[in-house]
Parts: structure tokens; C-alpha cells; sequence
């Protein structure tokens, strides 16, 4: 079997390390194709570097755009490039615009799509990458979706065939990381932190930097936060709070720490031992619950309900009261602290990667990996 294995940013590549790594493991070479979606070092680079991964056989440039320029461009080049390979299955993995790109190319060349956490929904049609799902679920194969709830989301769009609940494979990346993240980051003595003294932060959602209102309403939050805060400002983020004039906000706040981006296995060293994580994130919000450290989303809704409903993540938006009442109660209340810190991990046991890969080759072998056609006459 030839895999095709498309991506563009910063979670995909992170999310995806574990499935490369299973067909490596099987004596499988994926073609690796990288849109450009994120193209700064620290976006991009820093991971396929620390996550070992092969050489990347095509680098699209797609690089920035609006919504449509973004993912037109992605199709365009994704096109070219499988007209010329003619992999066997293309595989995408979440819910951004290289996903899309990728899953709808590849189905209209009649090669089938697997689409790995499948399923996820937030029911909030303003967010991009909820269209990005649903589309991209529905020009899909297979789909491997990590939990129950997500099979059922699928279930009630009458996507039945071909779903395979597999885990998440961030639980796989968390587990093959979090050791060498521990034994080489060096992040806690850089930014002289000490362990569970610190809440971590992410914000870069479209929905909440982009949003003058909402990115203001987040700076009042954590610049009233009671704790040293670490914040590895995305770029969305520090281009949308220089824009608003609120960069200089963060900058004074003496308890503020800002960075760039970071390296996976320092960002993994800084997660494990935060007090408490504070983000917008689609990925933050399982490792959280993977590192059993209680998470506080900064959105209203979530596609990963799963966290919220085992107790280890709660939302608060951006309502500066709500949000500081539980960074309280978590800092004054041990018993409350610990009941979210041991919420049970919904994502499964690390072995996704793996699945996936025994899946799509069983699917291939049995040469039922294909887009089917009804070929009837009436
Ligand atoms: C994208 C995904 C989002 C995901 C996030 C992961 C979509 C619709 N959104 O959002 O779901 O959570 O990636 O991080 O696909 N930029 C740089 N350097 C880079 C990349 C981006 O400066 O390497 C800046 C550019 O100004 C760009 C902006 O960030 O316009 C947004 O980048 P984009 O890839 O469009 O969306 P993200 O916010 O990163
Ligand atoms: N991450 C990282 N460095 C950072 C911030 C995040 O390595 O400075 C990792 C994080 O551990 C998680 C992933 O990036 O695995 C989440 O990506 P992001 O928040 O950009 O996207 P989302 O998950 O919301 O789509």
C-alpha cells in the first residue's frame, strides 16, 4: 500500500508523528506531503525535527490567505501532486484548512481519504474549522474516531460505514514524548519557574484573537490572574494584540512571562508541571486531561465534550469572574483541585497510531479500500 499523508500545521504534525512512526514500524514509507499552512521555524519545523520524523517528500508553500485562498491554494497543489503519485489512500488527521484541502482533492481523484479524529462536532457553524469537519468527514472513507461520542456525532449525519472508534493519537504522542521532554527540556530553570507554581496559557483561536472585544476581554483575565502565567503567544494571537494596541497590557503585567512558540518537548515539560492550564485549544484541552491537569477553556463550546463531562475541564469563555472564580477555588481548594486533576482520560491507551495502520492495511488487503460506486443499472 502507498499512503498519502497530508498536513500543514502545527497540531497535524504533532498528531500524526505516532501514524508515521506505526508505518515505519510496518516497513511502510508514507509519502509525506506539507502543505505550508504553518511555515515560521517554531510552527513547523521544530516538530518535524524533534518528532524524528522523514524527510518530507513535497512542501507545498501554501502559506497564509483568507479562508478560500488558503484552501484553494492547498487543493490546487495537493491536485498535482496526487495526479502524479496516485497514492492508494490519503490520510488526514483534524480540522483545518489543509485538511479540507486534502480530503476534497483526494475524493475527487476517486482516491479514498481516511480521516483520522474524525467526528469531533462543537455544533458552532461560525468556527472554520467546524465546517472543516463536517466536510471533510463526509468526503471520507474511513474514519477513525476517537471516542464514542465522536462515532455517534458521525451516526447521527448517517455516516456509518467504515467507523472505527481508535483513541486519539495525541495519547500516543503525549506518551512517546513526555519522557524525553522531561529528560532533555530545560524550560522550567530558562524561564525560572518552579513546578505546579505556574498556570499556562494558549489563546489563538479565530474566534477569540481576531475579535477586539473578546482578545480585550482575555487580556483582563490574564492580567488578573494570581499566579506567575506563561504564555507562548501563537501568531495569530501577537499579530491580533499588537493590532488592538493590547500587547503592551501583557508585556507590563509583572506575573506575565511571554514566548514565542514553543518546541513540542518543552511545551509537553511546561504542561506536566503547571498548577493549572488556561486555553483555547483543541489539543491542549486532551493533554490536559491525558497530564491530569486541570484545564479551564477559554470558549464557549467545545468538540471535545469528553473532558468536560469526565471533570477535568471546565469552560469559563472569556468571562473574567467565572474564569477567576475557578482559578481560586483551584488554587484554595485541594479537594476540588484534585478531583479535576484525576479526571479519567477519555482518549484511550496510546496504541491509535498503531490501530489506525493495522486498519487501513487490513482494509487494502481485502480490497475494500476504495471509493465505492453504486454501478447499477435500473
Ligand atoms: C490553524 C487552524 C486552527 C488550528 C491552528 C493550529 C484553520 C482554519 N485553522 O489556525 O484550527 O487550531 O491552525 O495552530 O485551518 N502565521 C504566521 N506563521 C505561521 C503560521 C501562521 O505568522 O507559520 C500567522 C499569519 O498571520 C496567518 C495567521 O497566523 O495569517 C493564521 O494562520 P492560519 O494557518 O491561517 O490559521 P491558524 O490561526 O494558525
Ligand atoms: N504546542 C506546542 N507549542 C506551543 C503551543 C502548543 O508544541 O507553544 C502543541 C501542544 O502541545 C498541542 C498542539 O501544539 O499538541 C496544539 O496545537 P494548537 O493549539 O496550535 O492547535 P489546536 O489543537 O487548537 O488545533
Amino acid at each position: 500500500m502507498r499512503p498519502a499523508i497530508i498536513f500543514g500545521t502545527r497540531p497535524e504534525i504533532i498528531k500524526l508523528s505516532p501514524v508515521i512512526r506505526a508505518f515505519l514500524n510496518k516497513g511502510i514509507q508514507p509519502m509525506l506531503i506539507h502543505t505550508g499552512q504553518h511555515y515560521d521555524y517554531e510552527m513547523s519545523q521544530v516538530f518535524l525535527e524533534e518528532l524524528e520524523l522523514p524527510e518530507i517528500d513535497y512542501h507545498l508553500e501554501v502559506g497564509s490567505g483568507t479562508q478560500a485562498e488558503q484552501t484553494g491554494f492547498a487543493m490546487i497543489k495537493i491536485e498535482k501532486v496526487l495526479i502524479n503519485e496516485k497514492p492508494d489512500v490519503s490520510i488526514v488527521q483534524g480540522d483545518t484548512n489543509t485538511v479540507l484541502a486534502g480530503a476534497l482533492a483526494s475524493v475527487k481523484l476517486l482516491i479514498p481519504v481516511a480521516h483520522v479524529e474524525a467526528g469531533l462536532r462543537s455544533h458552532d457553524r461560525t468556527m472554520p474549522e467546524e465546517i472543516n469537519r463536517i466536510l471533510a468527514d463526509h468526503a471520507s472513507e474511513v474514519l477513525f474516531a476517537p471516542t464514542l461520542e465522536a462515532k455517534e456525532n458521525l451516526e447521527r449525519e448517517g455516516i456509518r460505514r467504515n467507523v472505527y472508534v481508535v483513541g486519539n493519537t495525541i495519547v500516543d504522542a503525549v506518551l512517546q514524548n513526555s519522557e524525553i521532554a522531561e529528560k532533555k527540556s530545560k524550560i522550567l530553570s530558562e524561564l525560572n519557574l518552579s513546578p505546579k507554581e505556574y498556570i499556562l496559557v494558549t489563546a489563538h483561536r479565530k474566534e477569540n484573537v481576531d475579535n477586539r472585544d473578546r482578545l480585550t476581554k482575555l487580556v483582563d483575565i490574564l492580567t488578573s490572574l494570581p499566579l506567575t502565567t506563561v504564555y507562548p503567544v501563537h501568531p495569530r494571537a501577537e499579530k491580533k494584540l499588537k493590532e488592538f494596541g493590547l500587547w503592551k497590557r501583557l508585556e507590563k503585567a509583572e506575573h506575565i512571562i511571554l514566548t514565542k512558540p514553543l518546541g513540542y518537548l518543552d511545551f509537553l515539560k511546561l504542561e506536566k508541571n503547571a498548577k493549572i492550564i488556561m486555553t483555547d485549544s483543541g489539543g491542549i484541552q486532551e493533554e490536559a486531561i491525558i497530564l491530569g491537569i486541570p484545564c479551564l477553556t477559554l470558549r464557549y463550546n467545545t468538540e471535545r465534550p469528553e473532558t468536560v463531562k469526565a471533570g477535568g475541564n471546565i469552560l469559563v469563555g472569556v468571562e473574567e469572574e467565572l474564569a477567576l472564580m475557578y482559578v481560586r477555588k483551584l488554587l484554595e481548594d485541594e479537594k476540588f483541585y484534585q478531583k479535576m486533576a484525576s479526571a479519567r482520560n477519555p482518549f484511550g491507551d496510546g496504541k491509535a497510531g498503531e490501530r489506525i495502520v493495522n486498519i487501513l492495511l487490513a482494509l487494502w488487503e481485502e480490497g475494500k479500500l476504495k471509493v465505492p460506486s453504486s454501478n447499477f443499472i435500473s
